[in-house]
């Protein structure tokens, strides 16, 4: 097998991270100390992992981190409470509430009471809006990465056909919304379309995010596509479990110019540029408080 055409998530993401770690240090030296608050809600087992690793990558960039535990009965006015005294928190830069909430918390409500100068995650709808307008803003963790992984590959990814496979909130629409300021045509596929198949074998590049293992084979692929594979789908091999994209991946190889594997393709890009927004976040903020100053002096 060509190892050639994988792309390599984990190098990929040490790179960002080492300009984040480099970048805090300049921000340090200024006196001003980056800061990431991570609220998580409930006991849910993959949220707690995912919340461990985002704060042991904080640390390593010098980022300080601020873990808020809240039971899965705390009232949605108690979170709604703490989002506010972290919008009101000038020490704090970034906020990231992590999904899934338990059931009786108003996901939205609660994302929308993050100050959008501090939604790490770009989930914000002035972000949202903001992203769709072409402006520059926070912008979903995730799909940024898969756009720093196709530019690496490619280059400009100008005049391209991307197909998004999937239409969630958190990875196609954005994903879809970075693709065409990135000046590609974008196509994005989902359950009702006609014919998911035809139109992704028309793709320059796929971005595959449905949460169905292993869906996407040769036969979805123009020759020489290029893959991204955002899945990450636990399945039983025999005794074993592992994990597996929505990409079948042995199928794709010899169809594709290049493919990320799983894992260790875009699941490392997903903690980096969540560093890597609150990085920005918080240079953002102090741009901000030094304006006003500069202003009384002029
Ligand atoms: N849960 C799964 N993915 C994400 C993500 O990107 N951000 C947050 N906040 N929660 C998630």
């Amino acid at each position: 097998m060509s190892t050639s055409k994988l792309i390599d998530g984990k190098a990929a993401a040490a790179r960002v991270l080492q300009q984040v770690k480099q970048d805090v240090l300049d921000l340090k030296a200024e006196g001003i100390q980056p800061a990431l608050a991570v609220i998580l809600v409930g006991e849910d087992p993959a949220s707690q992992v995912y919340v461990r690793n985002k704060i042991l990558r904080a640390e390593e960039c010098g980022i300080r981190s601020i873990e808020y535990r809240l039971g899965a009965d705390c009232p949605q006015a108690r979170l709604l409470e703490l989002i506010a005294e972290l919008n009101d928190d000038a020490s704090v830069n970034g906020i990231l509430l992590q999904l899934p909430l338990p059931r009786h918390i108003e996901e939205t409500r609660a994302l929308q009471a993050i100050a959008p100068g501090k939604d790490v995650d770009g989930f914000h709808s002035e972000n949202v809006g903001g992203l769709s307008q072409g402006r520059e803003v926070l912008t979903p963790c995730t799909p940024t990465g898969c756009i720093y992984l196709l530019e690496q590959t490619l280059g400009d990814l100008s005049g391209k056909h991307a197909v998004v496979v999937g239409r969630s909130n958190i990875v196609g629409k954005p994903m879809a919304a970075l693709l065409l300021k990135a000046h590609c045509s974008v196509t994005v596929v989902h359950s009702r379309s006609r014919d998911a198949q035809a139109l992704c074998r028309l793709a320059d590049i796929v971005v595959a995010a449905v949460g169905r293992p292993r869906m996407i084979d040769a036969s979805w692929l123009k020759p020489g596509a290029v893959v991204i594979d955002v899945g990450i789908n636990r399945i039983q091999d025999g005794e074993r479990s592992r994990l597996v994209g929505d990409v079948d991946f042995d199928s794709a190889l010899p169809q594709v110019s290049a493919i990320t594997p799983v894992p260790g393709g875009v699941g490392p890009m997903t903690i980096a540029f969540l560093m890597k927004n609150t990085l920005i976040a918080a240079q953002q903020q102090a741009l901000a408080n030094r304006q006003p100053k500069e202003a009384v002096c002029l």
